[in-house]
């Protein structure tokens, strides 16, 4: 089908939360608690493609209980964040590759693509109505979720014809409570995340779903993350509940999984990029938990960072698993890792020039 314009429809919010509450909100903003007046919707049907774009008021979403979604779990989701700069202006971090990581969610879980035009034109369209709701204090910033699903009602199992793309946003703090501090990570042993073939690769809800119990598991052992390994062969590692892991070498080298079942996480690539410019060897390859575990035992890993758009690039201090704990769980953040992190945040927040064109106006 041709591919059109999308003329938005904009409906204020009559009852938009107001400016002393918000405010309120946005100096200590948490994680995901707090949502803006407005929300995009946008309709997708088999035989009228994408229409009826709208801006409307935030607020909840009317459903047919046999609709697919609530029985087949048919959906996907993405994570970005918007930035305000120093004079005031708001921007996105590579909209663009999370628009094509939507694409290739709703491939394998036989969702409509929306074009990436569409996807960076509806944030845009969000923060046009929104735009108050960007904080401006260090380190906060307004996380955007867009997120589609399957809407018709029916309950054959095949890819529904009626399916809706919203995107919602939330200001947000640090996503862990103790802010930059370094965490511990629970080795998940009875469980794994993904399987050959499955839908690791994808953001896709239930891939969330199946990590809450392990993740629980990690709290109940006093870690913030449980770290998942292939479900093969239960050797190699893959990422984290919700991030990536990169160990860092002592000869200044950053390792990182290679996998088809976890999610291609873009705060990876824009930090493995950045070590990359400074001259550090990155190396994209299966990773066994016995090289992590050994190679910080002798001293030859010395460093290791989770990362993600939530999470941005936060230390780990150490690892634990049912028979072996590796790490300090009061050592310092590495100072990589830190630096790495700083200069992230550097380009995100416009402190420093955007020189791999990552950064989009809003
Ligand atoms: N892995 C998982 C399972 C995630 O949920 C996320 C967060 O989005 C990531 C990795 C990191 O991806 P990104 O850096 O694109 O946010
Ligand atoms: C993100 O970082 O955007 C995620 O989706 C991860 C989740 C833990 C909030």
């Amino acid at each position: 089908m041709a591919q059109r314009e999308l003329a938005f429809t904009v409906t204020p919010n009559e009852q938009p939360v107001p400016d002393a509450e918000r405010d309120a909100i946005l100096a200590d903003p948490g994680f995901g608690q707090h949502f803006t007046d407005h929300m995009v919707d946008i309709c997708w049907s088999e035989r009228g493609g994408w229409h009826r774009p709208r801006v409307q008021a935030y607020g909840p979403i009317s459903l047919d209980p046999a609709a697919a979604v609530l029985h087949y779990a048919q959906e996907i989701f993405e994570g970005l964040k918007a930035y305000r700069h120093a004079d005031g202006s708001i921007w996105s971090f590579r909209p663009d590759a999370n628009g094509r990581r939507l694409q290739r969610s709703a491939k394998r879980l036989a969702l409509p693509e929306l074009p990436v035009e569409y996807f960076v034109e509806s944030i845009k369209q969000l923060i046009a109505v929104d735009g108050s709701w960007v904080p401006s204090a260090p380190e906060t910033s307004l996380y955007l979720r867009p997120f589609m699903f399957a809407k018709e009602a029916f309950l054959g199992v095949r890819p529904a014809k009626k399916v809706n793309y919203y995107v919602i946003a939330s200001p947000a703090g640090a996503y862990f409570t103790g802010g930059v501090t370094p965490v511990s990570i629970w080795l998940s042993t009875d469980y794994s995340r993904a399987g050959k073939g499955g839908t690791g690769a994808a953001k896709t809800g239930g891939n969330y779903a199946s990590s809450l119990l392990p993740q629980a598991e990690a709290y109940e052992h006093g870690c913030a993350q449980v770290l998942f390994l292939d479900a093969q062969e239960a050797t190699y590692i893959e990422e984290l509940g919700g991030m990536n892991v990169v160990l860092v070498k002592r000869d200044g080298t950053l390792v990182t999984p290679e996998s088809d079942s976890i999610l291609e996480g873009i705060t990876r690539d824009s930090i493995l990029q950045l070590a990359q410019d400074r001259g550090h060897r990155v190396e994209r390859r299966r990773v066994t938990i016995d090289e992590w575990r050994e190679g910080v035992e002798s001293g030859d890993i010395v460093e290791v960072f989770a990362c993600g758009t939530a999470a941005v690039v936060t230390p780990i201090a150490q690892l634990k698993a049912k028979d072996f704990t590796v790490g300090d769980a009061d050592a310092p953040a590495g100072e990589l890792t830190m630096s790495l992190r700083q200069e992230l945040t550097d380009i995100q927040y416009g402190r420093l020039p955007d020189r791999h064109g990552w950064m989009t106006r809003l």
